[in-house]
Formats: structure tokens, C-alpha cells, sequence
């Protein structure tokens, strides 16, 4: 239950963002938020691969994606201008920030993961909340739902192979994104001068 209120607060404020900066470009800086909290079973499986123990405790000191918030934005300056209004909010801590979209991981995957810790008022306590953040654009999260699927399938023949092609896949969806981005920066330009 803290969690999903936690969830919601980050939400809330990621909608009011929406709304705003959509109010002043008429173009929304996402296209969807979806929010989740982590399965039980998930949950127990992570402790047990931590070799931690099946407490609320260790719950709450170790796990920071017990409730986990995906943002799809359009453009990738849309994700930093969200990270950085989001982050710059006084009731907002920032724990960990990851920008995978700088620096991919080694495989090709991009995203910028935030961990947050956001204050909840409870009828007898104030309590500090994590919620993990995954900003990705549409591109980003169209590759790395593949690579996610293909992961968890076992035994495929030719791996080395896929692996190799799905990084040269997210180079191109990169460069995709940069040349939407500029595209988007011309037609902006264009009204402007209008
Ligand atoms: P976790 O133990 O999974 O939380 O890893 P971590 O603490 O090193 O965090 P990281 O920020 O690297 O990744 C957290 C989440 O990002 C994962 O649970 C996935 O949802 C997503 N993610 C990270 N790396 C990949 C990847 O290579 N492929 C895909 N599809 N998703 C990834
Ligand atoms: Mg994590």
C-alpha cells in the first residue's frame, strides 16, 4: 500500500509536468506513464539472488524497484528537460541516477533510470518512499521490450549472432531518434518564425 501511494505521488507530479510543459509547446513530452509494483514472487526471487532475507526490512533497504514507474516519451530532450524538472522538486530526493541514454549498456540498451525517495503522510506518520523511474522514447522502449523477451527464452541457436544484431539495432533507433528530434526542432523553428 506505501508503495502504490508513493507511485501515485510520482505520477501525479509527472502528469502536472505533462500538463504544463503540453500547455506551453502544445506537443505532450510523453506519449504514455505506466506504473507497476513488483510481483511477490519477483520480489521473494530478488532477496533469494541477494542472499537477503524475507523481511519488510530488507525490503525496504535493499529493493528500489518495489514500485516502478516506465515514461514514454517522444524525443530524447524531452526525457532530460522531465528528469530534470522532476529531480529539482524540494520533496524530492534523488538516490540513484542512471543516464544509459549517454553512456547504453554494453548489449545497446538506453533508457535513464532515477531512483527517488518521495515523502507519503500516513494518519500517524511521515514516511520517505522509493520509486524507480525509467524514462525511455518510443524507440528505446521498442528495443529493449524485444531484447527483454528474447533474454528470458532459453537455448536459442545463432545467440552471438542475435546479440550482435540487436546492438547494431539500437544504434540505428538512436540515430532514429536523433533525426526525429531534429525534425521536430525544424517544424518548431518554422512556426516560430511564423
Ligand atoms: P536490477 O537488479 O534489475 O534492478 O538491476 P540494477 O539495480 O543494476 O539496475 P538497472 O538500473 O541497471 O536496471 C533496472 C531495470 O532496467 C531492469 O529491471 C529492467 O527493467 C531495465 N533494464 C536494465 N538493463 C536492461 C537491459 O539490458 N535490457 C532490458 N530489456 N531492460 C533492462
Ligand atoms: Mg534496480
Amino acid at each position: 500500500m506505501k508503495y502504490e501511494c508513493a507511485m501515485l505521488e510520482v505520477k501525479t507530479k509527472l502528469d502536472v509536468l505533462n500538463a504544463e510543459l503540453s500547455h506551453h509547446t502544445n506537443r505532450n513530452p510523453f506519449e504514455s506513464i505506466k506504473c507497476r509494483i513488483k510481483k511477490p514472487k519477483s520480489i521473494i526471487e530478488k532477496l533469494e539472488r541477494h542472499n537477503l532475507p524475507c523481511t519488510i526490512e530488507a525490503i525496504e533497504q535493499n529493493l528500489n524497484d518495489v514500485a516502478g514507474i516506465r515514461v514514454i516519451c517522444s524525443f530524447p530532450d524531452d526525457i532530460y528537460k522531465l528528469v530534470e524538472y522532476l529531480t529539482k522538486q524540494d520533496d524530492i530526493t534523488v538516490i540513484e541516477s542512471k543516464d544509459y541514454i549517454s553512456q547504453p549498456k554494453k548489449n545497446g540498451y538506453r533508457s535513464y533510470h532515477l531512483i527517488v525517495e518521495v515523502p507519503i503522510f500516513l494518519t500517524t506518520e511521515k514516511k520517505p518512499m522509493r520509486v524507480e523511474v525509467q524514462f525511455r522514447t518510443i524507440g528505446m522502449d521498442f528495443w529493449a521490450s524485444l531484447e527483454h523477451k528474447l533474454k528470458y527464452k532459453q537455448n536459442i541457436a545463432d545467440e552471438e549472432n542475435i546479440t550482435e544484431e540487436l546492438f547494431f539495432c539500437a544504434d540505428l533507433i538512436s540515430q532514429l531518434d536523433r533525426r526525429m528530434q531534429q525534425i521536430r526542432m525544424r517544424i518548431d523553428e518554422a512556426n516560430n518564425q511564423d
